[in-house]
């Protein structure tokens, strides 16, 4: 079984299939090079020295192509911690908050409250929550702040628009910390409609899957943490290929498609990915999905 990691090789031996499938079902984190070079812009942001203008991130992709999956694996490997000491202090190098469905301030500031376990005072005027967030980052010493979904807040009026982008330019300049921010590209286009905050923000992209050497990368990582006894090939160009087409290149459908494929797999008895398994999982592509939506509804 050199095709497993060692973890998955021992339970592929000591595990009943009802394991193995509640494994395979399991949350996952597949390592692949573009996720592992945003991981270090954002290693390298976080340890950046405090200048007047700090440089900030856009990460764009489309929706279920990893951009929540791969921030939280970030904040999980920078998660609060305690200095010991004569005091010991609270530590949160990294925050991360999901931008209110609103555009609206005063939302975003309480989400940002709520996520550093403040109290979130309806009635108080936004520039006290303001001053409490500002005091709350120094105290904790926070570094990033990463905001997710940010095309919600960005989505609203031109006018709200404008408070929001002045909002996130008064946090960069009187912080001194970097802004993520991540979003599909709509989240672009606004960012890119301000100047001023055009050249603070870099741009990393998620792109759809292609098949590629970084697409045939993933399969591989993939492949290894399956359960399952024998070799798939899943890189095999026939084999990828397929993939790729069911998938539409998002890698939340290639994370469905493993899945369903690994437990027809196992409840086979075939213990392997090949064609015919691929054809019998109980899968809809997205481009199908919109197709039977459109059908339906016209
Ligand atoms: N590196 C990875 N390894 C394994 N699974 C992954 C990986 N990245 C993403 N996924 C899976 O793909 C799915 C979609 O990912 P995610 O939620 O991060 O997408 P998203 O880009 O944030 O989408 P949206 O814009 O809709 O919020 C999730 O089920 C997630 O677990
Ligand atoms: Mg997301």
């Amino acid at each position: 079984m050199k095709h497993l990691t060692a973890k998955t090789k021992e339970l592929v031996l000591n595990s009943t299939l009802e394991e193995k499938i509640s494994y395979l079902r399991k949350q996952k984190w597949i390592p692949y090079p573009q996720a592992d070079k945003i991981m270090a812009k954002l290693e390298d942001l976080k340890n950046y020295p405090t200048v007047d203008r700090m440089p900030n991130l856009l990460i764009v992709g489309e929706t279920n192509n990893g951009k929540t999956a791969l921030i939280n694996k970030f904040y999980k490997k920078n998660n609060p911690y305690i200095r010991e000491g004569e005091y010991d202090i609270v530590v949160a190098p990294v925050i991360v908050v999901q931008a209110p469905a609103e555009p609206d301030e005063k939302s975003f500031y309480n989400k940002i409250l709520e996520m550093l376990n403040a109290p979130v005072i309806k009635s108080e005027n936004p520039d006290f929550k303001l001053r409490r967030i500002i005091s709350l980052f120094k105290k904790l010493e926070i570094k990033l702040i990463i905001i997710d979904e940010i095309h919600h807040v960005l989505a609203g009026s031109p006018l709200k628009q404008r408070v929001f982008l002045n909002v996130l330019k008064y946090l960069s300049n009187e912080l001194k910390i970097s802004i993520i921010c991540v979003g599909i590209r709509d989240a672009f286009n606004v960012i890119q409609s301000d100047s001023q905050l055009a050249n603070r923000f870099e741009t990393m992209i998620l792109e759809r899957w292609k098949n590629n050497q970084s697409f045939l990368q993933l399969l591989i990582n993939y492949e290894a943490l399956l359960p399952l006894e024998n070799p798939s090939y899943l890189t095999e160009n026939s084999i990828a290929s397929k993939i790729l087409a069911m998938s539409d290149g998002l890698i939340g459908e290639i994370n469905t498609i493993l899945i369903k494929a690994g437990e027809l797999a196992l409840k086979s008895g075939l213990n392997k990915i090949d064609h015919k398994i691929l054809d019998n999982i109980d899968y809809v592509s997205p481009e199908d999905r919109k197709k039977i939506l459109r059908r339906n509804i016209l």
